[in-house]
């Protein structure tokens, strides 16, 4: 039986699978039930000055008649009182002692971030979270986002926070940033002992274009809002890996943004992430799709031969790599499965109008395709936009043709130009 402990900075859960902070996690009670339904930690609903929401403050991103493929809001942070949050804390922690309750805080001053965090640890938190990602709303007020996109605030209040902390604090990032990794490594010159990222990304979700108005509408006026679910699992994953591979940082790492089922954990876990938070999938589907993240994790270990969380995580990373490294030789085309084709030409309309002109259509309106392989520049397109599951495979070529990255390519030709004493520049054989 494979062991699904997870350790992210001495925070120790039963599974890697964590809700994030959010309404998922707003009270005692959903946190309990959350629990019960298998959840091995949770991020408490940022803690603070309580707020007063609008009405309304969620957005739906549908496509192609597919609801929740992106999801935004506008919410701020709790709105109940300090006293109400850290009382069911301790009763949460209370029945539940093995369980990761982490507390998501966020507060201006100095004196005020010495009281929330000495009442998270009073109230037996395993943990805290400092929110230096929300981008509406409290970054207007000094908070949030306007604090994780400045590294050197960031690193202050991180080490305030390690001053009077004595649980492991975490510092979530926001990704409205151009490069993250600055900002992970103000939060380990602050004295982080871990990060935990993505918060959601400032966006408009859609425009009411018959009223003029964009989403979600408050009373006829909007705002941006933070974008998350599963459209932006892969600016998360780039987020995490950056951090991940960067040779400075070396916190450990609990991975957000689009997860919905446990193989896209797995992506989150093999670029180096140590635990795994959830948020929208849950607003959508509820807690009880953390059964199947547990079993889709174990069978994944099993069939992969390991035994703990340690035996996998990070193992992408060395495969992630500058472009400059990749081998410029290597070669891959398309091959279609005469089987499995049902010939709707989809590829067809691609390649031509997208790609590079090389498939073509057989004899009769719904014949399979012909590639023309010697043309065909492996791009994927079409194993993209093919509706059949595996038809079109994109397999390897012997060209005879060393293997060359650009980077030693670009070395090559400096050494060939400066011989020759020329600008002339010379294709890789
Ligand atoms: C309605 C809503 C409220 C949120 N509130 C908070 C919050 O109070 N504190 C926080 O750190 N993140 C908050 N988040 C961000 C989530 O914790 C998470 O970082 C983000 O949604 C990305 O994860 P996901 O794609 O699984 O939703 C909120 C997200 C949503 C959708
Ligand atoms: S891989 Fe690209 S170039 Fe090759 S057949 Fe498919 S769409 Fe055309
Ligand atoms: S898209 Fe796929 S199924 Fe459709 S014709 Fe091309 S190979 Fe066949």
């Amino acid at each position: 039986m494979p062991n699904l402990e997870s350790n992210t900075a001495g925070i120790i859960s039963p599974n890697p699978f964590w809700l994030a902070s959010a309404p998922p996690t707003n009270s005692g009670r959903q946190i309990m039930r959350a629990f019960d339904a298998g959840w091995g930690g949770a991020v408490w609903k940022t803690v603070g000055q309580p707020i007063q929401n609008t009405s309304s403050r969620f957005g739906g991103l549908a496509w192609r008649g597919q609801k929740g493929v992106g999801f935004n809001n506008i919410e701020l942070i709790t709105d109940r009182t300090m006293d109400t949050n850290f009382r069911e804390i301790a009763e949460v922690k209370k029945r539940f002692p093995n369980h990761a309750l982490i507390v998501s805080l966020m507060v201006e001053s100095k004196e005020e971030w010495k009281e929330v965090i000495d009442r998270s640890v009073d109230a037996g938190a395993d943990g805290i979270e400092l929110n230096f990602g929300c981008p509406h709303g409290m970054c207007e007020r000094g908070m949030g986002s306007a604090v994780g996109q400045e590294p050197e605030v960031n690193e202050r209040i991180t080490s305030w926070a390690k001053e009077f902390s004595t649980i492991p604090v975490l510092v979530k990032l926001t990704p409205n940033v151009s490069d993250i990794v600055p900002h992970g490594l103000a939060a380990q010159a602050g004295g982080a002992d871990g990060v935990s990222l993505i918060n959601t990304v400032k966006s408009i979700i859609s425009v009411d274009v018959e009223n003029f108005v964009p989403r979600p509408s408050v009373g006829g006026k909007s705002t941006n809002g933070g974008y998350c679910g599963a459209a932006v699992r892969p600016i998360a994953l780039h987020m995490v890996g950056a951090l991940s591979r960067s040779p400075e940082f070396r916190l450990p790492i609990s991975g957000i943004g689009g997860i919905t089922d446990w193989s896209n954990a797995v992506e989150f876990l093999l670029l180096g992430a140590s635990s795994v938070q959830v948020c929208t999938e849950v607003m959508l589907r509820g807690y009880r799709i953390v059964e199947d993240m547990i079993d889709g994790l174990e069978n994944y270990m099993r069939r992969k031969g390991l035994e703990c969380l340690g035996d996998f995580i990070g193992r992408a990373i060395p495969a992630y790599t500058e472009w400059g490294e990749l081998d410029i030789n290597f070669e891959s085309v398309a091959r279609i499965d005469p089987e499995t084709c049902i010939g709707c030409q989809k590829c067809v309309v691609a390649c031509h109008d997208g790609a590079h002109q090389c498939i073509h259509p057989g004899p009769e309106a719904d014949s399979v395709p012909i590639v023309d392989e010697p043309e065909c520049v492996g791009c994927n397109l079409c194993e993209i936009v093919c509706p059949v599951p595996d038809c079109i495979q994109m397999v390897q070529v012997d060209n005879g043709l060393a293997e060359v990255s650009w980077n030693e390519h670009l070395v090559r030709n400096l050494r060939i130009r400066e011989k020759k004493g020329s600008h002339g520049y010379d294709m890789p054989e």
